[in-house]
């Protein structure tokens, strides 16, 4: 579904039904999925300039143009990513796609069991968690509901990481008035392979990074993150839909 919405060629008719039947309620879905992708590049190019060498991208999708992989690429050749999805068919594109000795590795694990994963051996056998670490969990966390525990999910994960790691996150918000839309955007969600989606309030969201210190702008709007051309997004400003942050540990 996102896939058809960043204008891929990996989707089915099942797929682009929803995804027609969603942007009926809320039109703006597309270019906000569009939106969510450029800052996920945005985010990552500028950590990789900044001199962050391991990425753990959580709900990775289905490859597209740009992958993470590729953008640390520009910054640092040597730069490894590991890729996590739970999608079988995630992980047959991406196994096919994304992988390559000793840089790349894709995880088929589910992120609702954040300990198992962060031992598994594409883990500990490819990052060192002694050393920084940039972990995505981009348009992710809204497709886990509140008896998966998000927020205990993510303490894990911040725990696990050294000082000077980023949590670079997006998540779509509840918003008042939009009832219908996001029962419509629950209906469409409840039919795929994520179960459903659940909007979350601003303090909801900023609470995902603990005691992380959000680096500039702070939680803003997904294309107010640093915009790279601002001139020409403040003419396209979409609604305050999806969230969009990223967090540094700090020393104790
Ligand atoms: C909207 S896509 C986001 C892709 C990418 N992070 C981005 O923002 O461009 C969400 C992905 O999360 C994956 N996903 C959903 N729930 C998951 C879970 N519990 N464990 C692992 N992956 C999950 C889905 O399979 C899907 O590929």
């Amino acid at each position: 579904m996102y896939d058809y919405m960043l204008g891929g060629k990996d989707n089915l008719g099942v797929d682009r039904a929803a995804i027609d039947q969603l942007t009926r309620h809320i039109p703006e879905a597309v270019p906000i999925a569009k939106a969510n992708r450029a800052f996920l590049q945005r985010a990552v190019r500028q950590l990789a300039a900044a001199g962050i060498r391991q990425f753990l991208d959580l709900g990775s999708g289905l490859p597209t143009q740009g992958n993470v992989h590729e953008i640390v690429r520009e910054a640092s050749p040597d730069a490894k990513v590991v890729y996590v999805d739970h999608d079988p068919v995630v992980a047959a594109h991406a196994r096919a796609l994304l992988e390559e000795e000793g840089r790349v590795v894709f995880l088929q694990a589910d992120l609702l069991r954040p300990t198992e994963l962060l031992a598994a051996p594409e883990v500990t056998g490819f990052l060192d968690l002694s050393e920084p670490v940039a972990v995505l969990l981009v348009s992710i966390l809204h497709f886990v509901q509140d008896a998966g525990d998000p927020a205990g999910m993510v303490k894990i994960l911040r725990d696990a990481l050294a000082p000077g790691s980023y949590l670079v996150l997006t998540h779509a918000v509840a918003t008042i008035g939009r009832e219908q839309a996001e029962e419509s955007a629950k209906d469409v969600y409840r039919g795929s392979s994520t179960g459903g989606a659940t909007g979350r309030t601003e303090a909801e969201i900023r609470a995902f990074f603990g005691d992380f210190e959000l680096v500039e702008p702070g939680l803003v709007q997904v294309s107010d993150w640093r915009p790279d051309h601002p001139e020409i997004l403040r003419d396209e400003a979409l609604p305050g839909y999806l969230l969009a942050g990223v967090g540094r540990k700090m020393a104790k």
